[in-house]
């Protein structure tokens, strides 16, 4: 047992203006998260509610266990878009009838819960999730379809959705379609591409084309009934396999049809728990405002990690790099975590190793983010920095282990690669508010822009014009800065969502929860590849 010892002193103003400045940060995420739970805002969600009908998050609750966690997927999808934050789908992941299961719900209140470019993205990230974890989908159907004004963007690559759909059944994951109202044209494939269809009476309606097209295209004169109702498809075509009385009859028919799946996870189940020595409040001070001055990852890990125990590998060697082995929610986690920015070789080596070793024993990675990259300079080079920095990325690459990431702080560079970034597909990740990701900083960028700017302008025989350079870097520092936050990458899909410090052990443990469906391997040891190299 070996329990890490915080030396965080609370009662420093440092630590009293890091909470304040990431209260002040989540504060801001919170607003944005608000808009997304808002929906469509309030008149189209009273007049939904008139309409008789639950909202998308009603939905969501009622089929979900009772007081059972919902982990949302992507809240801040669409953010700095032209489309509403939360981009009219909620996903994200929750326990029915005891199984654990991709929840895919239509916002109807937004612009008629029609799929615009990040409705479609953020439905792909989580058929992704629901593919590499291994677990039921159920999509809560009520669309308008494409949206139209933007059907240049999601009517090609959109295609995707009844693909995936198609896929996942076939790989033995079950999909389920709950509908509860329109699911036209294309999302008539929904219900068509799914293993089970339950559809509302005197609701849901389902048909390749409306009435209007019908006429249009046959001339014919056709009712919505008769071309795509529920009991019509209950007892006519086919396609509805179960007719619900009501919305919470639905509800209650999808959680049966749950039930009956006969889901065995195969996955080693968690180990007790003992939950950290130290306060999860306290997260909130460690990382300082701005990023300037390193932080100690272990103080982070000694509140996230099941009875603040830590078992750190080569301490003292590469020593800007912190790895070891701790449990979360009994889940067992090798973790790489940066501590004081740069990745050196030794870092590189050292992780390339650890990341051996945690293939070795089935171990899943945890990657905290706080990097400007690796170290550049004559030196460095010389040493094979780039030999280095290649062997961690290659072990990100080719481990088989799965990987959850968190953005703490910085993650600039080739370090956001090699500790596992959007890219290397690890199976979740996630950011602090205080987290700022790009090739580099904002200030290196505009800088480096500034320079080769000047050498262009120089061997073109033109004057360097110095206003005109202070005004290029300010425009592309602020520019660079804004593009690195957060919720501007959280409303691109390239983090799975923006966590509040505090959750962070709570939001691991549901993700392990998720990866352990199915067991744990870890790449080449079985015999047939190389034994760990020491590096
Ligand atoms: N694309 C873009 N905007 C859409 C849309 C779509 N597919 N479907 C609905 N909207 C917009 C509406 O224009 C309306 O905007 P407004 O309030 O600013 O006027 C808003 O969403 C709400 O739509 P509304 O028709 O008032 O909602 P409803 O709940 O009464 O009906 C639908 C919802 C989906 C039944 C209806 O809007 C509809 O039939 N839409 C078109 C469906 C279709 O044929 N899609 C093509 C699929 S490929």
């Amino acid at each position: 047992m070996t329990a890490l010892r915080s030396t965080l002193d609370t009662s420093t103003p440092e630590y009293a203006t890091n909470r304040d400045a990431m209260l002040a940060k989540l504060a801001e995420v919170e607003a944005e998260h608000a808009k997304a739970v808002g929906g469509g805002g309030e008149k189209y969600v009273a007049r939904h509610h008139r309409r008789g009908k639950l909202t998308v998050r009603e939905r969501v609750e009622l089929l979900l266990d009772a007081d059972a966690p919902f982990l949302e997927l992507s809240p801040l999808a669409g953010w700095g878009s032209d489309y509403p934050v939360g981009a009219s789908v909620v996903t994200g992941i929750g326990v029915v009838s005891g199984v654990q299961c991709v929840i895919i719900g239509n916002d109807p209140t937004v612009r008629g819960g029609a799929s615009n470019p990040w409705t479609v993205r953020k439905i792909f990230r989580a058929c992704d999730i629901a593919w590499e974890n291994h677990l039921p989908v159920i999509n809560l159907v009520e669309s308008g379809g494409a949206d139209l004004p933007s059907q240049k963007e999601i009517f090609i690559p959109g295609g995707r959705l009844f693909r995936d759909l198609t896929r996942l059944s076939a790989a033995g994951i079950p999909t389920i379609a709950l509908v509860f109202g329109n699911s036209t044209a294309g999302g008539a494939y929904v219900p068509g591409m799914s293993d089970h269809v339950v559809m509302v009476e005197d609701a849901a309606k389902v048909f390749l084309g409306g009435p209007p097209l019908v006429k249009m295209a046959t001339g014919e004169e056709a009712d919505e009934e008769s071309l795509g109702g529920a009991a019509m498809h209950a007892r006519r075509s086919g396609l509805a396999d179960h007719l619900a009385r009501d919305e919470y009859d639905a509800l209650r028919l999808g959680r049966r049809i749950v039930a009956r799946l006969n889901r065995r996870e195969t996955g080693t189940a968690p180990a007790v728990a003992a939950p950290p020595r130290y306060d999860e409040e306290e997260l909130l001070g460690i990382v300082p405002d701005g990023l300037k001055v390193p932080f100690d990852p272990r103080e982070v890990l000694a509140r996230v990690v099941d009875d603040s125990d830590f078992d750190e590998v080569k301490p003292d060697y590469g020593a800007s790099l912190v790895t070891g082995w701790a449990r979360i929610h009994g889940y067992p986690v090798g973790v790489l975590a940066n501590a004081r920015g740069v990745l050196f070789s030794e870092e590189s080596q050292k992780a390339a190793q650890f990341i051996q070793l945690a293939n070795q024993t089935d171990t899943p990675l945890l990657f905290l983010h706080n990097t400007t990259g690796y170290m550049v300079g004559t030196d460095y080079e010389q040493g094979g920095i780039i030999k280095h920095g290649a062997m961690m990325i290659n072990a990100v690459s080719n481990s088989r282990v799965p990987h959850l990431s968190v953005l703490l702080g910085a993650s600039y560079g080739a370090g956001h690669y090699g500790m596992c970034g959007r890219a290397y597909d690890p199976r979740f990740l996630f950011a602090w508010p205080s987290a700022k990701s790009a090739v580099m900083g904002p200030q290196q960028l505009a800088g480096v822009l500034s320079l080769v700017s000047r050498a262009a302008a120089e061997a073109k025989g033109k004057p360097y014009d110095a206003d005109g350079d202070a005004a290029l870097r300010a425009a592309v520092e602020s520019q660079v800065e804004a593009e690195s936050l957060p919720l501007f990458l959280s409303g691109r899909l390239y983090d799975d969502g923006v966590i509040d410090p505090r959750d962070t052990r709570t939001v691991l443990g549901l993700c392990l929860s998720a990866v352990h469906t199915r067991p744990v391997r870890g790449a080449g040891f079985d015999g047939t590849g190389f034994g760990v190299f020491r590096m």
